[in-house]
């Protein structure tokens, strides 16, 4: 058994979890009028109720002692002051630092400066393509930003200029391409002027095979003018500094990030510079403070009255103790709709492994399936698995209370969806079918705003950290994305390469057949 399967607290939560075999939460409700009161917390202007799940206070008393056990406040010192708590790169992870002020120390050396150099940076640029100093060919104001990017590298900035839309009046419009699929790109590139179009070029390795071909069509499409000495449409977001320049981008025009800072977590480095040519940078800055807010909370509240805590704690008692696979991100709100596919990468790909940072194989569940949509639709999706399934499926549902729009009728219809959804799934009702007694945590957001959101996208960087220490594994590497990216490399000529295929398993070589023999022009 490993250490923590064998621990104390550990087994103690195993014999607590029996206790919950008949119980409902209806029942905690009712032994205890001041529940929500005791099950919710605020930070800022974000509303935690944790009041509807299979919990206890004998079950957050035990989980606090399991992260206490598991030395969780030395561990979030070591990440907010850069330790090399990527222990498998060696390498600090401090998308913390970004949206800090204080000096934090790698290698013995302070990175503020050239934190604040490249906020710098971002600034001038943004200022400038905002007021039309800086421009396309000929001086043409740049009216549309396409970002060329995917994983971290897409994903969160994305999910930020979707969110703060109503923000971007007065900036470019900013599109998003990442997909390899080349239909998805030439799509957008046909209702659009390479003369006043921006293009960023978004990866901090430079060299993800779909980023740079996406690239080279843009590049390709711009023309001439965009390698041409002193043109502003290309500029590259890389720690590869070399090959943006090979690539074509002015030295000028590479907004730098660093290996301390994991792709999935690097929203708040110049990777979020899309964003902050559409919103303006000042807007952007209020994104980051929001993230430092939270930053803090994580840093200062104790355990009992952490959001992060709370939120990774209960995902852990429903994935280790009662084997549910999956978790639902459930924002009620379509300012909010590429939260779920941010979060799927943010918490997937920092927990999706099965060894510990010390190399032992674990004997215990680690990463949640991590999925989710906008309700109200998802009621008309899925809703139905959630209510009378057979499967457990803990889910967080989101909701603003003031809205970006002003239709205070639809608001209140998506509002009370929202809480009936919740109450639905807790209380059931058995005489028409429902069992009922299915957990949910609700998070209200008093509105969204660029502050807001770096607090809520921060509160799901800090939980799924939490988890990570208390199954001791590394949350910021990824070595599983690398296999399948050097097999699809050794298949790319294969597949490009006329006549049969038979190298590979026979499925493969099926798969590539078949494709052949049907893709004659
Ligand atoms: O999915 C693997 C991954 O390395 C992610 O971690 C990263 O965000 C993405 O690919 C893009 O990487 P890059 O920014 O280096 O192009």
């Amino acid at each position: 058994m490993s250490t923590l399967t064998s621990s104390r607290t550990w087994l103690a939560l195993k014999s607590h979890r029996e206790q919950f075999a008949g119980a409902r939460m209806t029942d905690l409700f009712a032994a205890d009028a001041n529940r929500f009161d005791k099950f919710s917390l605020q930070a800022g202007s974000l509303l935690l109720d944790y009041s509807k799940n299979l919990a206890s206070a004998e079950t957050m008393q035990l989980l606090m002692a399991l992260a206490r056990e598991r030395q969780l406040g030395n561990e979030i010192q070591r990440l907010l002051t850069g330790d090399k708590i990527n222990t498998s790169e060696d390498r600090a992870a401090l998308h913390t630092a970004l949206r800090g002020s204080a000096p934090v120390m790698v290698d013995g050396n302070d990175v503020m400066p050239e934190v604040k150099a490249t906020l710098a940076q971002m600034r001038e640029f943004c200022n400038g393509v905002r007021d039309g100093s800086i421009g396309g060919p000929g001086g043409r104001r740049f009216t549309d930003v396409i970002n060329v990017g995917i994983g971290g590298s897409h994903l969160g900035p994305a999910l930020a200029t979707t969110a703060l839309a109503t923000y971007g009046k007065g900036g470019p419009r900013v599109h998003y391409v990442s997909n390899v699929d080349a239909g998805a790109v030439e799509r957008l590139l046909e209702g659009l002027d390479p003369a006043t179009t921006l293009a960023i070029v978004e990866s901090k390795t430079f060299s993800t095979i779909e980023t740079l071909t996406n690239a080279t069509i843009v590049r390709e499409w711009m023309g001439p003018s965009a390698r041409a000495p002193g043109s502003n449409q290309l500029v590259a977001v890389t720690a590869n500094v070399r090959l943006a320049g090979e690539f074509g981008v002015a030295p000028a025009h590479v907004f730098p990030c660093w290996d301390w800072v994991g792709g999935r977590y690097s929203l708040w480095s110049a990777m979020g510079l899309p964003v902050a040519l559409g919103i303006g940078m000042d807007n952007f800055e209020a994104l980051l403070h929001g993230a430092h807010e939270m930053d803090a909370h994580f840093r200062d509240a104790p355990f009992e009255r952490s959001m992060p805590v709370i939120l990774a704690l209960l995902g852990i008692w429903y994935n280790d103790f009662f084997g549910a696979a999956s978790h639902a991100i459930l924002p009620y709100d379509e300012s909010l709709a590429l939260l779920p596919a941010h979060l799927q990468q943010l918490d997937m790909e920092s927990s999706g492994k099965q060894l510990t940072r010390d190399g032992d194989a674990v004997d215990y569940d680690t990463g949640m399936i991590i999925w989710g949509a906008t309700g109200t639709n998802a009621q008309h999706s899925f809703f139905q698995l959630l209510h009378q399934g057979t499967r457990l499926v803990p889910a967080d549902f989101i909701a603003v209370c003031k809205p970006q729009h002003t239709n205070t009728k639809s608001h209140a219809i998506l509002l009370a969806n929202f809480l009936a959804q919740t109450a639905a799934l807790m209380n059931g009702a058995l005489k028409d079918g429902f069992p009922g007694n299915r957990p949910s945590n609700s998070i209200l957001v008093q509105q969204l705003t660029p502050h807001t959101l770096g607090m809520l996208i921060a509160l799901y960087e800090h939980k799924v950290f939490v988890q990570n220490t208390i199954w001791g594994i590394n949350a910021f590497d990824q070595p599983g994305v690398e296999l399948g990216k050097r097999l699809a490399t050794s298949i790319l000529p294969e597949v490009e390469a006329a006549g049969a295929v038979t190298a590979y398993d026979a499925s493969t070589n099926g798969l590539v057949n078949f494709i052949k023999a049907h893709q004659t022009r």
